[in-house]
């Protein structure tokens, strides 16, 4: 039961975060916890940080909103960045992972029409998480992110996960198919990693079929992997990427990244946000970016990752309930055997957030400015909390 005037989406939430700073959060009774999750992959420079504080107060003094009626500086200078970081070519900005990936489908529908196809379809992945906007949720490979909320959108069809030979024979039996839409790793589905070679068999597959490649790399970019996209491990170049979360360190801002043909499909009237890539949002992502390369964020977020994974290992060395220690710089998941769920207020107990996910997974998400002694900290509160979970 809702005990407030907000929708009970999200159940009942104990704890009031009123500060942070850094890598550490303060409750309302002043109690300091130890953030391992950003706020969902969301505060990869942590807390208050400095230089994004700045441009939003400078920013916000300024102009915060204007309407895409009117072409605005910061955005244009967001959108040359971020291609120059990533090699794609243009740039399409809305407020969420949701609307970032809501852009890449009507891509793939505008790429799929061009080619005639008249229901054009996007294979997407079991065990996929891309968003609850209707679409997004269709395109998720979760019945209990999609129950209630029939009829789904048309237009999907569905594969396993790192398996691209189940994929070559879906392609041969579905000619509507025009656009791949995958997750790099599927985080909310586990913190699932794909093989190395996946990508390159994807880029691979959509060469050989025609199709677009795109990556939902809402919650794998930003630094968080020790790239500033995932891909960029890989060595290929995706027809379109999408980002948000990371992207704004709190100030929502998604992103719809598209590449060579792809990135000439979206044509006046065609697609459009009224918040989307307003000079606010613009002005810290940008700051974001900056600080990224100056501070050498990067190689941090594979350090602490580092740290944290094979502090874990050798500390839960021999735990037989303990499958699995996986991840890629400060994207972490620890696969226990059974479900796990009561992990999360034990360690919030002990002044440490981290989350759960995909019942059994313990998923560790930590912001890239993490101290090498921080992220110890995070191995000795968590290790025991693990060992003991019986
Ligand atoms: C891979 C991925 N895509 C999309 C989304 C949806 O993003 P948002 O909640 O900003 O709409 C998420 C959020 O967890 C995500 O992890």
């Amino acid at each position: 039961m809702a005990t407030t005037a907000l929708m009970n989406t999200y159940g009942e939430r104990s704890v009031t975060l009123v500060r942070g700073e850094g890598a550490w959060l303060w409750d309302n009774s002043g109690k300091k916890y130890l953030d391992a999750l950003s706020g969902i992959a969301v505060c990869g420079l942590g807390h208050s940080h400095p230089a994004v504080t700045d441009a939003i107060r400078q920013q916000a003094g300024q102009l915060t909103h204007c309407s895409n009626f009117f072409a605005i500086p910061h955005q244009e200078q967001l959108a040359q960045k971020l291609c120059d970081i990533s090699g794609m070519t243009n740039v399409f900005f809305g407020n969420s992972g949701a609307e970032a990936n809501e852009a890449a489908i009507k891509m793939a529908r505008l790429y799929g029409h061009k080619k005639g196809i008249k229901l054009p379809t996007v294979l997407v992945m079991d065990n996929a998480f891309h968003g609850r906007t209707l679409a997004t949720l269709t395109a998720s490979g979760s019945r209990r992110v999609q129950a209630g909320f029939e009829p789904l959108v048309r237009g999907f069809a569905r594969g396993p996960f790192n398996h691209i030979e189940a994929l070559k024979v879906i392609a041969e039996n579905n000619p509507n198919i025009c656009a791949i839409l995958v997750e790099p790793v599927q985080g909310e589905g586990g913190v699932q990693i794909a093989d190395p070679q996946y990508l390159k068999q994807l880029r691979a597959l959509c060469d050989e079929q025609g199709w677009l490649l795109m990556l939902d790399e809402v919650q794998t970019s930003n630094g968080r992997t020790g790239k500033y996209f995932y891909y960029q491990h890989s060595g290929i170049q995706p027809d379109v990427v999408t980002t948000a979360k990371g992207l704004g360190n709190g100030v929502p801002i998604g992103a719809c990244l598209a590449y060579g043909d792809a990135a000439k499909l979206m044509q006046p009237g065609n697609h459009g946000s009224t918040f989307g890539g307003n000079p606010l949002a613009c002005s810290a992502a940008l700051s974001v970016l900056e600080t990224l390369e100056k501070d050498s964020l990067y190689q941090r977020a594979t350090a602490i990752g580092d740290i944290i994974m094979q502090g874990l290992a050798s500390e839960l060395e021999g735990a037989t309930h303990v499958k699995e220690i996986r991840g890629r710089g400060c994207m972490i998941g620890i696969e226990l055997t059974k479900p796990c769920k009561s992990l999360y207020a034990k360690a919030l107990e002990q002044g440490l957030i981290i989350n759960v996910t995909a019942d059994s997974v313990v998923r560790l998400l930590p912001p890239l400015i993490m101290s090498d002694d921080e992220a110890k900290q995070v191995v000795t509160i968590l290790a025991p909390l693990i060992k003991d979970f019986q």
